[in-house]
């Protein structure tokens, strides 16, 4: 499954970039957006995930991402999230891209992570956009206010909105300086996380697909692998390491 050629290129890379989505966290339970039973096909991003739908109905999107924490505190990294942070730690120069809101990754142990699209399990204010510190209860559907009288919100990005200050910067220099780039559980439509594998390209790097169905990348993939994250990653860690 793993190819000699991947071999060689984990071996010999100094530095290396991975952008990851869903599908790498479907095998701890966590749905994907689009396909077979994703999010997007049973809910309507439209009236949850966009800032206009907040402020005409709070209550309802604070109950969406309440009930999404409460299946994320459930569940735990799969082995491809173990893959990827013992990777980590073998290389000086590592990022770890993410469109995951769901902070597997860290709990897994990788620590050099840019979150494109933020975290779902923290929070802060519409108002003076500072963090919301104060515990939230699961049961909670009210949603909380902040000190200067702010609704507080879910610290993700909705559709239409930037992302985190600083956070496609770091990521597109990662891609323009990596030798070897993954791209991994991304459908890679949504942009601008879907334009690095390309930058990565351009500038040179070896670029390897894991994903058990082709998305945009595949064309421009020196190396595909049709396989479940957490399946795959495992396998090319031990190739690495053994
Ligand atoms: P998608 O749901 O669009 O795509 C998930 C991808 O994972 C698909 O290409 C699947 O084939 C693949 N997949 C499924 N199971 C897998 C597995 N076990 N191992 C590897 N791959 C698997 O998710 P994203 O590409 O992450 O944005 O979606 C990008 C963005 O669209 C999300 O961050 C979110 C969404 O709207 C925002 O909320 C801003």
């Amino acid at each position: 499954m793993i190819p000699d050629i991947l071999v060689e290129k984990l071996q010999i890379a100094r530095s290396v970039a991975v952008l990851t989505g869903a599908g790498v966290s479907a095998e701890s339970g966590v749905a994907t957006f689009r396909g077979e039973g994703g999010l997007w096909k049973k809910f309507r991003p439209e009236e949850l995930a966009n800032f206009d739908a907040f402020i005409r109905n709070p209550g309802l999107v604070w109950e969406w991402y309440q009930f999404r924490r409460k299946l994320i505190h459930e569940v735990k990294p799969n082995p491809g999230h173990f893959a990827l942070s013992k990777l980590e730690k073998h290389y000086n120069n590592f990022t770890l891209i993410t469109q995951n809101v769901d902070g597997l990754h860290q709990t897994a142990g990788n620590i050099n992570i840019v979150e494109l699209h933020g975290n779902i399990l923290r929070n802060r204010c519409i108002e003076c956009n500072s963090m919301f510190s104060k515990r939230i209860l699961e049961e909670d559907k009210k949603v909380p206010l902040c000190d200067c009288g702010g609704l507080i919100r879910p610290d993700v990005v909705w559709f239409g909105e930037m992302l985190p200050h600083g956070a496609i910067e770091k990521a597109a220099r990662a891609a323009e300086e990596c030798d070897l780039f993954f791209s991994i559980g991304t459908s890679a439509i949504v942009y601008p996380a879907a334009s690095l594998p390309g930058i990565a390209k351009q500038n040179g790097a070896f670029i390897v697909e894991i994903n058990p169905e082709p998305t945009p990348v595949t064309d421009i993939a020196d190396v595909v692998i049709y396989e479940k994250s957490g399946v795959a990653l495992p396998i090319i860690e031990k190739k690495l390491f053994h």
